[in-house]
């Protein structure tokens, strides 16, 4: 398979003489969940992209764009993904990278993830949105550092492709989409990547935490609290052209609570697919939307962003890890119970 970049080129627009920098990007499944109805529901696993989550389909075009127009280090602020994915990307680039992360609000072993490639990571006593005000500062004022966060449309091109490939594969548009949406920038990325390659766009189902959902509350909120960190912003960069993916698409925005999510979280772990809290938020969505309104008959695809080893943490609330047996224990004696437990 030729890597993202090179399959969708004309698509892209990149410059002829662009070298492009890849560590496997896209191609990500589309596993048909489950049949509800008239409705079939699609899962959409960017997890498997190579750092775990979606934002590499975006990072392959931004840091070899940077690397193109002479760039000598790339920065960005991040919940986690986006830092891990700039860090690889960078390192496969032979570009410095500084990931700026809001301070005891990353899943640690996003920060690993991103410092294992060689960033550097700067933390700030501050949340995402200001940390992302920080950065554009930098980039805005000095010319050699490429900002490589959705707000450079570089990024927004390439996580056009995940549009590309469910038409691709379903042969069509599909009804329904559903996201999370964090600073907005893949459901503008999506929106923009339907149309541009089947000439419309489905309904947009754009899925917020509750005590993180500016877009549902339409207003920027400067206190946010979720367990789906990688979607705890307040202030969306791109919220005008999200609302123009719903609105447009007569589509809306949900809510979601820690609860649901974490109850999605689950139930999508024990089917065979472990995301990320931010990820399972997509699916809760979907959940409260049947359970409000009837879905549309064909296809709705969930776009499942992150992988679940990405936050290690969350799935405690509701997996438990091991029995530990002293010596004189049988496993079998052990399994019983276990099975008695399940059971009842
Ligand atoms: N899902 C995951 C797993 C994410 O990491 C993000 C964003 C989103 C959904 C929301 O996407 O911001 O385009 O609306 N993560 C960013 C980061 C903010 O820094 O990694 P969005």
């Amino acid at each position: 398979m030729p890597i993202l970049i090179e399959r969708y080129r004309r698509w892209l627009d990149v410059p002829s003489d662009l070298t492009a920098y890849s560590i496997g990007e896209g191609n990500t499944p589309l596993v048909h969940w489950q049949t509800w109805g008239a409705t079939r529901v699609w899962l959409k696993l960017e997890g498997s992209n190579p750092t775990g989550s979606f934002k590499d389909r975006g990072m392959t075009v931004a840091v070899s764009i940077a690397r193109h127009s002479m760039a000598r280090a790339v920065i960005c602020a991040s919940t986690g993904n986006t830092a891990a994915s700039a860090a690889a990307y960078a390192g496969r680039a032979g570009l410095p990278a500084f990931v700026v992360m809001p301070e005891g609000q990353v899943a640690p072993p996003k920060m690993v993830q991103a410092a294992a490639h060689g960033a550097r990571l700067i933390v700030v006593r501050g949340n995402f949105d200001q940390a992302l005000s920080g950065v554009r500062t930098v980039a805005a004022n000095e010319s050699w550092i490429a900002l490589v966060n959705s707000v450079n449309p570089w990024r927004i091109r390439g996580q056009e492709t995940a549009a590309y490939e469910i038409v691709d594969a379903l042969g069509t548009v599909p009804m329904m989409l559903v996201l999370p949406v964090g600073n907005a920038g893949n459901i503008s990325a999506y929106f923009q990547g339907f149309h541009r390659y089947a000439g419309r766009a489905p309904e947009f189902l754009g899925v917020q935490a509750k005590g993180s959902d500016p877009l549902v509350q339409n207003r920027p909120l400067d206190h946010v609290a979720t367990i789906a960190s990688a979607i705890r912003i307040g202030r969306p960069a791109s919220a005008d052209s999200a609302k123009t993916a719903v609105k447009e698409s007569h589509g809306q925005f949900l809510s979601v609570d820690d609860t649901a999510i974490l109850a999605a979280q689950k139930e999508l772990a024990h089917g065979g697919i472990f995301v990320e809290p931010a990820s399972a938020a997509a699916y809760a969505g979907l959940l409260q939307r049947q359970s409000l309104q009837t879905l549309p008959s064909g296809d709705i695809v969930v776009i499942l962003t992150g992988a679940g080893l990405k936050d290690t943490d969350t799935p405690l609330q509701w997996a438990s890890i091991a029995s530990t047996l002293s010596p004189a224990d049988g496993i079998l004696s052990t399994i019983t119970t276990l099975l008695e437990e399940m059971a009842g």
